[in-house]
């Protein structure tokens, strides 16, 4: 049911900053949420947006990751005396619920610190508000949100904020789910093992949705699967290292002398009580055709081998004669030959553009070196006539490294 507009600020964490808005669209386009900017995602820790859909926008924070909480935004303005006016005049205060209800007022600063005595102040002038109800630290009917900006660089904080903010909390994100499912805690982990907020993350821009079906082709420890699975997928996916996906290396954990029977992919579902949404993993390899080619899945997202912390593998040899000693034929893994990155990227496209249903979404990371692609659009070597290019943001590593997350869609024919 539409309600009325209204101005909502959106205040994110200061981590992964190039990727609030991917994430932040593409919670949108799960959602459904009809919005507006009136402050665009910039370098600020905050955004604002009209809507008249709250429960759309309560959904989406339910999941976003890189986003810390929700007010309804009453009053933004860059001069203290007018700020006070603004409050005085803006109707919500003037409502008799606000008037009357038990309330906090909880103070921020971003880009300074400000002491306990200084917040004190702060809502000390904020006293000539027309509030009657009792002032309540815990469990308030309502949260007031009064926030400071001084902006982005600590070496020149000005004397006076650049802009003041002040409207009724709303929610906290759920952001505890990246300590919930840290790999500190996670039964199996791998050398390279994505890490909770990544995986997250991952899960949300490829808008993963209750009953999707999830394919990871370069799995490890199934991270990424954790994270779609939480959010209502069933999750499959394929890894070269059969050793790896069938418990036959040594422990993960430092200091562990025997490896667990848990410690597995279907372990690590388990742990979390999502043990209902495993269908399987596969031990195989990524650049040989797996499955028949009616095979669709909703989604794929993959984090591939760059060959820094693992090896770029595919089965093969050299040999001219390969054939195996048949005493050997029961122990036997394949040999291998490297897998080369430019081939990784084309198979995974053209696998996708095959096995993703109508509009299914692939997302994956691909590594960027700046001299080798220099003034070139980090995405433009990701191209196919099935897939078109939805957004890709940069995590950098170092000066001249970086990794980009690339988000495609399968289209229509
Ligand atoms: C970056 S790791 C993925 C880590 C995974 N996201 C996790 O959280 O554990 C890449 C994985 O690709 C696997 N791999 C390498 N070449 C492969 C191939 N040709 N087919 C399938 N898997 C392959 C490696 O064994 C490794 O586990």
């Amino acid at each position: 049911m539409s309600q009325t507009k209204k101005s909502y600020v959106i205040r994110f964490a200061n981590e992964l900053n190039n990727f609030r808005s991917m994430e932040f669209n593409a919670l949108a386009s799960l959602y459904k949420l009809d919005f507006k900017f009136i402050e665009p995602i910039s370098e600020k820790p905050f955004m604002i947006i009209e809507t008249d859909d709250e429960a759309a926008l309560l959904n989406l924070f339910n999941r976003i990751i890189l986003a810390t909480s929700l007010f309804e935004c009453w009053v933004s303005s860059s001069d203290f005396d007018e700020f006070i006016d603004e409050v005085n005049n803006c109707s919500q205060i003037h409502n008799d619920y606000y008037r009357n209800c038990s309330f906090r007022i909880q103070v921020e600063a971003f880009g300074r610190k400000i002491s306990q005595q200084q917040k004190i102040e702060r809502i000390e002038r904020l006293s000539g508000l027309p509030l009657k109800g009792k002032i309540r630290m815990i469990n308030p009917d309502v949260t007031f949100y009064y926030m400071e900006y001084y902006g982005l660089n600590p070496n020149r904080q000005p004397e006076k904020p650049y802009q003041i903010l002040f409207g009724k909390w709303i929610t906290d994100s759920n952001r505890k789910l990246c300590s919930t499912f840290s790999l500190k805690t996670r039964k199996f982990i791998a050398n390279t093992s994505m890490d909770a907020t990544l995986s997250f993350l991952m899960a949300n821009i490829a808008q993963i949705n209750i009953n999707d079906i999830v394919y990871d082709p370069f799995v490890g420890s199934g991270s990424i699967l954790v994270s779609a699975a939480y959010f209502g997928a069933y999750v499959c996916g394929t890894d070269i290292d059969y050793p790896l996906l069938h418990g036959m290396i040594k422990p993960t954990r430092v200091g562990a002398q025997q490896r667990g029977d848990d410690e597995s992919v279907h372990g690590n579902l388990k742990q979390y009580k999502l043990e209902s949404r495993y269908i399987d993993v596969i031990a195989g390899d990524s650049s040989l055709p797996l499955f028949r080619n009616d095979i669709e899945f909703d989604a794929i997202i993959t984090d591939p081998p760059y060959g820094i912390r693992e090896s770029r593998e595919r089965i093969g040899t050299k040999k001219s004669d390969p054939t195996i000693p048949i005493e050997y034929l029961d122990r036997h893994l394949p040999a291998k030959l490297q897998y080369k990155l430019d081939d990784i990227y084309n198979d995974l496209l053209n696998f996708s553009a095959q096995h993703l249903k109508p509009n299914g979404i692939v997302i994956f990371w691909a590594p960027y070196f700046k001299p080798k692609y220099d003034h070139q659009d980090p995405a433009i070597r990701f191209q196919h006539e099935n897939l078109r290019l939805l957004s890709f943001g940069e995590q950098k590593l170092t000066k001249n490294c970086s990794r980009i997350l690339v988000v495609m869609q399968k289209i229509l024919k």
